[in-house]
């Protein structure tokens, strides 16, 4: 049943290029230049005409859904707002009918999500679903949706559920710039090709995978970490943090790279590793002033780079490459050596990796 892996996890992780193939198979036409998800081409006209989009979600998804604020933000000139489903049921939000409210879960069970599932349908907002599965309480109670086809996800720690609602959410992004004319013909063309790419890019990503074990290795028994990223990044950081946390119970926080400055950085020492994101694409300099501090400070850094980085390489510990992409999907495969990462590290010392401690699958309780 884990098809020759150790762990579901690992088993998952390794799915990834396949999920995500599947996830956007049948309904992007990279040549044809098309997007069609009934979901959403059902209900256009609420989507093109929100005057913001509403995300609300937990713990992973909501990385998902801060990743997608940028994306949605940038290509389709809609506000967005992300909220923990969470907060945003018990504070007595300002939800009209002119908002779009696209709830993420991947089990379509949490209790948080669901509860600001209704309360929005009360207000009158449309909600959308992104699901994993299939006919799920979430899947059921929301006005549309759109599945991410990831397969059962069977590891507590998200990890093909993440990447696959990344895929679903740039999707809808894409198809709703397409409409509104917020991205020209040729910008439109080059994401779908890009996209269609991924999941080969993904493949080549996960060769890094020994490379990232000799990096566990050395790192096992940190108690602490930090994870810096920016732009679409920087939700990549807080999710590379949680997973993490949740299987090998080390502590690790995610921070945007340049709020280092006013705080953490008083936490780095030579004990203290740090996870940078610097992919060519997106404030690349500015990253790089970052790690300079850091290592000013004796911090150790652990650097997921483009193919073909050269002033990273100088300066950072240990390097992952990832292959280059466009910018706005970077996320689909900066992700994937902190997987690996939290994975080995938590077989490393031991941990229960499908099943951390005091973790559920999904929780159904508020
Ligand atoms: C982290 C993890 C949790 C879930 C969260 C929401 O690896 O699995 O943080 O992401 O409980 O679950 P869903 O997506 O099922 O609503």
């Amino acid at each position: 049943e884990k098809g020759g892996y150790d762990h579901f996890m690992l088993k998952e992780i390794y799915e990834q290029p396949r999920a995500i193939l599947d996830t956007f198979r049948g309904r992007m036409l990279a040549n044809e230049g098309i997007i069609r998800m009934a979901g959403v081409d059902d209900n256009i006209e609420k989507f093109v005409n929100a005057n913001r989009i509403l995300i609300v979600a937990c713990g992973t998804s909501w990385h998902a859904g801060l990743v997608a604020e940028y994306v949605f933000e940038n290509l389709t000139r809609i506000p967005v707002e992300v909220e923990y489903a969470s907060e945003f049921r018990y504070r007595n939000p300002i939800i009209t009918e002119n908002d779009v409210v696209i709830a993420i879960s991947q089990s379509g069970e949490t209790a948080d999500t669901m509860a600001a599932i209704k309360l929005a349908k009360s207000k009158g907002a449309f909600v959308f679903g992104v699901c994993n599965v299939v006919g799920s309480s979430i899947s059921r109670e929301t006005d549309a949706g759109a599945y991410t086809h990831a397969g059962p996800e069977i590891g507590v720690a998200s990890t093909k559920a993440f990447t696959t609602q990344i895929t679903v959410l740039t999707l809808i992004a894409l198809k709703l710039a397409q409409k509104k004319g917020t991205i020209s013909k040729s910008e439109f063309h080059q994401y779908l090709s890009e996209m269609d790419a991924i999941p080969a890019k993904v493949e080549k990503t996960l060769e890094s995978a020994n490379h990232v074990k000799t990096i566990a290795d050395i790192y096992k028994d940190a108690t602490n970490f930090l994870y810096l990223g920016r732009g679409y990044n920087f939700p990549v950081a807080l999710e590379g943090a949680l997973k993490l946390k949740e299987i090998s119970y080390i502590h690790a926080e995610g921070y945007p790279a340049a709020e280092m400055k006013h705080g953490p950085i008083a936490l780095i020492d030579e004990q203290m590793p740090v996870v940078v994101i610097a992919t060519r694409k997106g404030h690349y300099e500015k990253v790089v002033s970052n790690i300079q501090e850091i290592k000013s400070r004796k911090g150790k850094i652990i650097a997921v780079v483009m193919q073909g980085d050269k002033s990273i390489k100088k300066i950072a510990d240990y390097v992952i490459e990832i292959p280059e992409t466009l910018e706005l999907l970077t996320p689909l495969l900066t992700t994937i050596p902190l997987q690996l990462l939290s994975y080995y590290i938590a077989v490393m010392r031991d941990c229960n990796v499908d099943q951390p401690r005091n973790l559920a699958k999904s929780v159904t309780v508020e």
